[in-house]
């Protein structure tokens, strides 16, 4: 793949420009889902074995040990559910498990299979060993989960033939295949779906020398010459995410091609990162501002998700699942039984002094509970 084959050459005023001369004015440069057109340049970048999988050591060791147990024993391996947060390498690693098993992959996601019948059609026609990845599977149909939960203890599923009194369930054996379970959400599975998964293995943000080495082998793949200095740079502003690493990349690459430099370095991330409003430690607009609200208009907190929310003007499903695990990992918000609260440190990252009596009256508030319960 060269770099013309990027779909995001240049950039337009509030985001990606695509090659199509369309731009998406809401796209943030750290929103760490993935754009939909830019899932081809995601799918080149995807490392395609185990062995080239950087980070996640835990999961990676724990995983290949699974694989080769299964391919040893000529069986397939226990289901796997693969969580956390997006852009981690939840896909990535479904399509590894695949080509390490050496089997074809399927792939399906929860709000594809509205009605256990989807799902019904799509389990009888798997082949022995197959995998078969369901992305987002905290989002799929009551129904359709009750049938998964059948298929994947007793590789059987029940047909409904008829409608109504007369209608009959006829059972239908099915080959033994593997399940690969990918969700952002995994505190939303029911207890028994989860049960079902004989190895879940959750993705942390990834450490900056992991993300140099991903992106040094992207800038290779994408043509990209890049020092050292630039790209950890880059590194360090990427969230601990791969796709944001990826994405921010690109950015720099076109900042340096138009300033006629053919080499990414670290004046280059430098102006080109101040350009999209990435700052030192990778916060955006609006990560900055949920940090301003919260010490700004609560005094800190603590606040619910759903005031923050509002007065951010986003969705609480935005700042939750996207602002927030970041910040909290950050060590600038914590997450307590009554909401959320600023630490010192984001009154600091804000360039505000933090109010003494705040900070005892939040970390008052903060009981060894709490951090079980909401995983802080
Ligand atoms: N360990 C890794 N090494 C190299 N690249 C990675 C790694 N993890 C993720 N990536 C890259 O990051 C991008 C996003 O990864 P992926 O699609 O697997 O994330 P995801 O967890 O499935 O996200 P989502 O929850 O949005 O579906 C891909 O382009 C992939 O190449
Ligand atoms: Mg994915």
């Amino acid at each position: 793949m060269t770099a013309s084959d990027d779909p995001t050459e240049t950039d337009g005023p509030g985001g990606p420009t695509w090659a199509d001369g369309s731009w998406e004015a809401t796209a943030r440069v750290v929103d760490p889902s993935g754009l939909d057109r830019e899932r081809q340049v995601e799918a080149a970048l995807r490392p395609r074995r185990l062995a080239e999988f950087p980070g996640q050591t835990r999961v990676r060791d724990q995983l290949a040990l699974v694989l080769e147990a299964a391919r040893r024993r000529g069986t397939p391996p226990d289901h796997v559910l693969l969580s956390g947060p997006p852009g981690l390498g939840k896909t990535t690693l479904a399509m590894i498990i695949a080509a390490e098993l050496e089997q074809p992959i399927r792939v399906t996601s929860g709000p594809a299979i509205q009605h256990a019948g989807d799902l019904a059609s799509i389990l009888s026609s798997l082949a022995e060993g197959e995998v078969l990845f369901l992305d987002e599977i905290h989002r799929m149909s009551r129904a359709a989960e009750e049938m998964l939960y059948l298929a994947m203890e007793d590789f059987r599923v029940d047909i409904v033939v008829g409608k109504g009194p007369g209608a009959t369930a006829i059972p239908l054996e099915l080959p033994p295949f593997t399940v690969v379970g990918a969700t952002t959400r995994s505190g939303l599975l029911p207890a028994p779906l989860r049960d079902r998964f004989g190895f879940t293995g959750h993705l942390d943000f990834y450490e900056t020398a992991d993300l140099v080495t991903i992106l040094r082998r992207s800038a290779r793949l994408l043509d990209v010459r890049a020092e050292d200095a630039g790209i950890e740079e880059i590194a360090k502003r990427s969230r601990g995410t791969p796709r944001i690493a990826n994405r921010l990349l690109r950015r720099v690459r076109d900042w340096a091609q138009i300033h006629g430099q053919d080499v990414v370095d670290l004046d280059a991330a430098h102006e080109a990162l101040a350009l999209f409003d990435v700052d030192v430690r990778g916060l955006d607009r609006l990560d900055r501002a949920v940090l301003d609200a919260l010490c700004r208009r609560f005094g800190g907190g603590p606040v619910g998700v759903a005031n923050l929310a509002v007065a951010v003007g986003e969705e609480a499903d935005t700042v939750e699942t996207v602002a927030e695990p970041f910040l909290v990992r950050e060590g600038l918000i914590v997450r307590t039984s009554r909401g959320r609260a600023a630490t010192a440190l984001a009154w600091e990252h804000l360039g505000l002094a933090p109010p003494s009596q705040a900070a005892a009256y939040q970390a008052s508030l903060l009981t060894p509970d709490d951090v079980g319960r909401f995983g802080t």
